[in-house]
């Protein structure tokens, strides 16, 4: 019954690289016993024997993320629903992570470095196919690294595993072919440029704080820098100490006041998001019914802009930053520019500086810092 489902979803994802990775791998071992749903409560942990073996299996072999951990709280050790709050960790649905692998251009012969382990399975599609010498994962939290290192060691693969930051890399196995991570960061950590051999790739979910997300596919320059393109949008968790700070109270309608024409709802394309993002990089945003609100913490910088009349929307603004003006230019800008899709941008990493750019042809080229 296992095999027969789990063959199954290799016909679906109809990988002909990862396809015996994914025939070999129970992903029930790497979920365990229990996993979260999300209904109107919010996270509710459910136990397998809630449900009959047949359904359980199937939800395994399903091709969803499973979640497994919500704020810090492993699903085994949950009794109630968790509202409100993002997951912490999970297994990621299978045919994403075999996309992932695959731009990632991971093969045989290849040095690999993970991070997030989560609940290993990804980590076990790569011993397979590698070899679990090729083969470093970090994770972040203990409970979780301890579950996929049980899991791993079941499953009968023994690569080296690693608990903390995934962000300063793993000097000790450096330099790697492959950098994979399966959370998402707001900047290219230099330590993975140190880590990754020149010719090597960084493949990155990228997250910023508007709530923007993109895989990011760099390759590594002899010189130390490294390149690439945005070649799928993902939304990945935030690796953990780069997730937002809360948000906190704000006041609207209250600062200086102005009026637009740029419509807010572009920050609900995804490239629009990502280009606000971009240019607002430590904001937030909240939609408050059909006013947006955008508003930097640190900075105590705040911008709010509401539905008008039929001509615009009015803006009001307080703080060192003027949030909206920066959004309003960027998406100008973007909107000049043809509208492009967030695959025709690129991201460039040097030691000093990380900036993401669009070429805008004869004009030249839009660019926009990342976060420091
Ligand atoms: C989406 S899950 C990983 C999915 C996993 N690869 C799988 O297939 O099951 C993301 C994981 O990244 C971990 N994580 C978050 N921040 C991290 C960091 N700074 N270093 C290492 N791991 C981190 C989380 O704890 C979580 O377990």
């Amino acid at each position: 019954m296992t095999a027969k489902v789990r063959h199954e979803l290799a016909a679906e994802i109809d990988h002909p690289r990862w396809r015996a990775a994914l025939e070999a791998v129970p992903r029930e071992l790497f979920v365990g016993d229990n996993v979260f749903h999300p209904d109107a409560r919010g996270w509710v942990p459910v136990h397998r024997s809630k449900m009959s073996p047949e359904d359980w299996l199937a939800l395994i072999y399903s091709d969803q993320s499973l979640v497994t951990q919500v704020a810090g709280v492993l699903a085994e050790d949950a009794g109630e629903p968790i509202a409100n709050v993002w997951a912490t960790s999970s297994s990621t649905l299978p045919s994403l992570v075999v996309r992932m692998l695959d731009t990632a251009g991971i093969s045989e012969g290849d040095k690999v470095l993970e991070i997030g382990t989560g609940t290993g399975y990804s980590t076990a599609l790569m011993c397979h196919r590698l070899g679990s010498g090729a083969v470093t994962s970090i994770e972040f939290d203990p409970a979780v690294a301890g579950r996929a290192k049980t899991a791993l060691t079941a499953a009968g693969y023994a690569p080296t595993l690693v608990q903390g930051d995934g962000l300063d890399g793993f000097d000790r196995n450096a330099p790697y072919d492959r950098l994979l991570a399966t959370c998402a960061v707001r900047t290219i950590p230099l330590r993975w440029l140190r880590q990754v051999r020149p010719g090597g790739t960084i493949t990155t979910p990228l997250l910023g704080w508007i709530g923007a997300g993109a895989l990011a596919h760099l390759q590594v320059a002899d010189d130390g820098t490294a390149s690439g393109t945005f070649p799928e949008v993902v939304y990945f968790q935030p690796a953990r100490p780069h997730a937002a700070p809360p948000m906190g109270m704000m006041k609207l309608g209250v600062g200086d006041a102005s009026h637009t024409t740029m419509d807010p709802a572009l920050l609900n394309d995804e490239t629009g998001q990502f280009v606000a993002q971009l240019a607002a990089p430590h904001a937030q945003h909240v939609w408050v019914e059909s006013t947006l609100a955008l508003h930097d913490v640190e900075s105590g910088s705040h911008a709010d802009v509401e539905p008008a009349d039929s001509s615009g929307w009015v803006v009001h603004q307080y703080g060192p930053n003027r949030l909206w003006d920066a959004v309003e230019r960027a998406l100008a800008s973007w909107l000049d520019a043809g509208k492009p899709h967030q695959s025709a941008f690129t991201l460039t990493v040097t030691p000093e500086r990380q900036w993401v750019s669009l070429d805008v042809g004869g004009s030249g080229s839009l660019r926009w810092n990342l976060p420091a």
